[in-house]
């Protein structure tokens, strides 16, 4: 099958030739219709999340079921998934707490005495995070994946995957932001644009979102954005988001991953309030935040790892929000492009001319 291959950082993905192996007992054969693109991807391909090579990149798919192992019980041949990068074992501790995203269980992954799911002319290919999916096909654990409704177009499903998952999540799963109550969205790429969505299908009455492209502005309002701040040398975001909310907001996204905007957030978040950390800071980098504003202006800090997913049960819901109008994707998607043209899509994200870009097969 083609896929993108990451042979090294800082390096153009080169498509390749690769071998993907047979459906173990609980391994589901995925054929991919589209990928999106996200920023943690990039963050690999810079070497600013390290992980092994040659992998294929790519986790925010969706697709249909092409094969099944003998043990499979969500999904048959047919079905259309989304594939999350939160795979669950389902019996250790964070599964049994209902805390999935955070399973550290290695049920999901196969032996190292097993061959490898992915390989070239005999040698492995790293899969990443459970999926690979800038390729056309997927071998992965069933509980990497989630069956959807058929009549929810694949190319939008791709981004609930992981972006709109995250997003979504930080405001609904992470923060449980309250009706009524007051937001700041730093950073709108597709991450921050669904924490935006998140707040406003929460109810929250003012959502500000701050970004550097005055384009992504006028897309964060027209997807819930009640304010907009335009991040820039001359324009302090903080002070600006203070000033309109009567000092600082009940909740604070940082959706990008750089020190400054997370110790903005931190900053903008009012007394009692809470700030999200969405982006992530590369590993590491630390992060120097104001301490005695934390403790004594009392404010949560709070890290969000996937948009505190249970994705087996939120992603079916945020397709009926999709189709019921209430969840907006169409917006969100800037470019289709074909697996060819991956590295053009990294080029426009580093850019950050893209709000969301898809990779489309076939
Ligand atoms: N926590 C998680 O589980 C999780 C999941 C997915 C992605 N992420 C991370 O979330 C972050 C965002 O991902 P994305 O795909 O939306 O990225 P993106 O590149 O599409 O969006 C980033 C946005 O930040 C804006 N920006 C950059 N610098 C800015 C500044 N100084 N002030 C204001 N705005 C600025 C850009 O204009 C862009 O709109 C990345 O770090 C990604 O790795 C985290
Ligand atoms: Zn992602
Ligand atoms: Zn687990």
């Amino acid at each position: 099958m083609k896929a993108a291959v990451m042979r090294a950082t800082k390096a153009p993905l080169t498509i390749e030739e690769i071998d993907v192996g047979a459906p173990g007992p609980r391994e589901v054969l995925v054929r991919t219709v589209a990928t999106g693109v996200c920023h943690s991807d990039l963050h690999v391909l810079e070497g600013a999340l390290p992980n092994p090579v040659p992998t294929v990149l790519g986790h925010e798919p969706a697709g249909v079921v092409e094969e099944v192992g003998s043990a499979v019980t969500h999904v048959a041949p047919g079905d259309h998934v989304i594939g999350c990068l939160s795979a669950f074992c389902g019996t250790c501790e964070y599964c049994l707490a209902g805390r999935p995203n955070l399973c550290e269980g290695e049920a999901t992954l196969r032996r190292p005495d097993e061959p490898p799911r992915l390989s070239k002319d005999g040698a492995p290919i790293v899969q990443f995070v459970h999926l690979s999916a800038f390729a056309e096909r997927m071998l992965v654990h069933e509980n990497a994946l989630v069956k959807i409704r058929k009549d929810m177009p694949l190319d939008r499903a791709a981004l609930i995957g992981c972006g709109v998952t995250t997003g979504l999540g930080a405001a609904l799963n992470t923060a449980r932001v309250r009706p009524g109550r007051t937001a700041a969205v730093i950073g709108c790429g597709g991450v921050g644009l669904s924490a935006i969505q998140g707040c406003r299908i929460a109810g929250a009455a003012r959502i500000i979102a701050v970004d550097t492209a005055e384009w992504k502005l006028d897309l964060a309002r027209r997807l819930g954005a009640t304010d907009v701040v335009h991040a820039s040398p001359d324009q302090n975001p903080v002070a600006r988001v203070a000033e309109m909310t009567a000092g600082g907001v009940d909740y604070a996204f940082e959706a990008i991953g750089l020190p400054a905007t997370v110790r903005q957030a931190v900053r903008m978040t009012r007394k009692g309030g809470t700030t999200v950390m969405v982006g992530v800071v590369p590993a590491g980098v630390n992060v120097e935040l104001p301490g005695a504003d934390i403790v004594l202006r009392e404010k949560s800090v709070l890290g969000c790892m996937m948009g505190s997913n249970r994705f087996r049960t939120d992603m079916p819901r945020y397709v009926d929000l999709y189709l019921d109008g209430r969840l907006k994707l169409d917006e969100m998607i800037t470019a289709r492009l074909p697996l060819e043209r991956v590295n053009e899509a990294f080029e426009t994200m580093r850019k950050g001319a893209a709000a969301r870009s898809v990779i489309v097969f076939e």
